[in-house]
């Protein structure tokens, strides 16, 4: 089944991705900025009897962008599936957040699906091959939560956006889908940073909501995988993964003003109390 290109999968919903797609018959173009962690889920493909290459790829990057989708096309064609998934989680409440915070955010959560979707859809386009583009949003492009509002922000323009792109070139043989996970066991909050507190307190924040993402998060990011697969099998525009996701994207839509009053209620000060019992807890279950 052709080729996926797929971002961030040295971990998580990339990593689970690009093996699915791989068992599926792709031949996976694997990218990440994490050299070491892309190459092993290539490793992990290959000993599996998949096809898979690594390719370094810093999303935030518009040149690297168009260089990556140069060399993709030159070696393997125009692909048929990109899969737009790195991102990165900064917590902390708005005044918290810098501009720099915002920035980082934004241009690899929001930016980077647009403009991998740009270069992609171009050549697509142009080589007048049908394709597909699935961007890894969040349930929270439906939830104006306090506690990481940079975050969903870009997921909520994420979101519109391939709405937009979906709009455009829905009729021209290009699927384009939106993917709206709740709850995912990765290493998403692990890898993340505070806003708000020297980088010492950010990195220990970082590694007690990590833990607690491992512990406490319903689901695996196969779920994530087998979602996109079904996003792509029918050009689905919205495929919320979880429960909460779900009551996320029907809530805002029935009663936006709910859905922000029950968001507001969680704020950083209850949100770092919460990441701080949960660390106690799994400490002493250790
Ligand atoms: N885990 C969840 O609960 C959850 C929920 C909703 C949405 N998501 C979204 O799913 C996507 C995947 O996240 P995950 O949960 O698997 O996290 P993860 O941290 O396990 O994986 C993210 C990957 O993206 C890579 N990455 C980060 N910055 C990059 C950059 N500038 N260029 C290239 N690669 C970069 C990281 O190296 C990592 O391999 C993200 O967009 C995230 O926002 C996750």
């Amino acid at each position: 089944m052709g080729v996926t290109v797929v971002t961030g999968a040295g971990s998580g919903i990339g990593r689970a991705t690009a093996q699915r797609f791989a068992r599926r018959g792709s031949t996976v173009i694997v990218s990440d900025i994490n050299e070491a962690t892309g190459k092993e889920t290539v490793e992990l493909i290959l000993a599996a009897g998949g096809k898979a290459v690594f390719r370094k790829l810093d999303v935030a990057d518009a040149e690297e962008w168009e260089h990556f989708a140069d060399w993709v096309c030159a070696e393997f064609g125009v692909p048929d599936l990109l899969v737009n998934n790195a991102g990165i989680l900064i917590g902390g409440g708005f005044l918290e957040q810098s501009g720099d915070d915002w920035r980082r955010m934004i241009q690899i959560n929001m930016m980077s699906p647009m403009i991998g979707a740009r270069a992609f859809v171009h050549r697509m386009t142009e080589a007048g091959t049908r394709g597909h583009i699935v961007n890894i949003a969040s349930a929270g492009a439906f939830l104006p939560t306090a506690v990481a509002p940079s975050y969903v922000t870009a997921k909520a323009g994420v979101w519109l956006g391939t709405q937009a792109l979906r709009a455009e070139f829905g009729g021209q043989g290009i699927g384009v889908s939106a993917i709206c996970p709740g709850l995912i066991r990765t290493n998403l909050a692990a890898n993340g940073s505070r806003g708000g507190v020297d980088a010492s307190d950010s990195a220990g924040w970082a590694q007690r909501l990590g833990a607690g993402q491992q512990f406490f998060s319903p689901r695996s990011p196969e779920r994530v995988a087998a979602a996109i697969e079904r996003a792509v099998r029918w050009n689905l525009s919205t495929v919320p993964v979880g429960a909460e996701a779900w009551l996320a994207w029907y809530g805002y839509r029935l009663s936006p003003s709910l859905i922000r009053g029950l968001s507001g209620l969680v704020r950083m000060p209850l949100a770092d109390r919460a990441i701080e019992l949960s660390s106690r807890i799994l400490g002493g279950a250790r």
